[in-house]
């Protein structure tokens, strides 16, 4: 009977040293994590901007690329860009994704793949309050238009007859521009200019006329890599699905667009 039960209880120490060695194995072999290098440009709340005196990307766009980059099982790693640096840090393998407000454009579409569409939006156009001038965009004309380079906000400008456009590396600088009296206008996106207009900008500007055609914010990827986009498209659909993408919407938006 002891016999017996030394013998069970050195069978068992070589089982549990054979699971150990098993689990340490394991570990070995574990695939090494992938990483998401996303780039984006921060002046462009509530999509991507930083907090006075922190280095923190926060935003709709920074929340929804991480739960992306969660679901599918990438560590996100984000970095600040000009925007209109971010296609060209695609084109040349720098980065692996840019998500920043960016419009889906044919133009674009022909040297970068975008995501399924995750926001729509448009561009409007914003005034000092004081001004009683210009009600569309016919009244642009001839007059001084500030806009951030590289954004359909600036092709819009351009297409202005007349028009002088001063384009600017920041969205923020461009408002700057507005509020000190270097342009009678700013084009941009609409729920930006509704949430710079809301947080207090309201004092100095408004906006004037309706949202010019609807623009499709998409999230950008190397036309090589398409595992990649695969992936964030089968994440984002899971996130809208298991109601996480509804949770990031109200967050930054307040009520769920159906
Ligand atoms: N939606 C516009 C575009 O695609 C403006 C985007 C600007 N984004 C930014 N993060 N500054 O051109």
């Amino acid at each position: 009977m002891k016999k017996l039960l030394i013998m069970m209880m050195a069978v068992l120490a070589a089982c549990s040293l054979l699971l150990a060695g098993c689990g340490g194995g394991e570990k070995k072999a574990a695939a090494p994590e992938k990483i998401m290098r996303v780039a984006t440009e921060p002046s462009f709340a509530p999509f991507e901007f930083q907090k006075e005196g922190s280095k923190e990307f926060t935003g709709f766009d920074m929340d929804l690329i991480r739960a992306i980059g969660k679901q599918a099982g990438y560590k996100v790693e984000i970095q600040n860009m000009g925007f209109d640096a971010l296609i060209p840090a695609l084109t040349s393998g720098n980065i692996d994704v840019a998500i920043a407000g960016m419009s889906i454009t044919e133009e674009r579409k022909k040297v970068i793949t975008f995501s399924d569409p995750y926001y729509t939006s448009g561009l409007i156009i914003m005034v000092n309050k004081d001004n009683n001038d210009i009600k569309t965009i016919d009244d642009l004309k001839g007059k001084r238009i500030a806009c951030q380079i590289g954004t359909t906000g600036e092709k819009k400008s351009r297409s202005v007859e007349g028009a002088k456009v001063v384009a600017f590396n920041t969205q923020s600088e461009a408002s700057m521009e507005l509020k000190n009296g270097g342009a009678d206008a700013v084009i941009n996106d609409a729920p930006v200019v509704g949430y710079y207009l809301a947080q207090g900008g309201d004092k100095v500007a408004k906006t004037v006329g309706e949202v010019m055609e609807a623009e499709e914010y998409g999230i950008a990827v190397n036309k090589k890599n398409t595992q990649l986009v695969q992936d964030i498209n089968k994440a984002m659909a899971e996130l809208k699905k298991n109601g996480e993408f509804d949770k990031i919407y109200k967050t930054w938006f307040g009520e769920v667009k159906k």
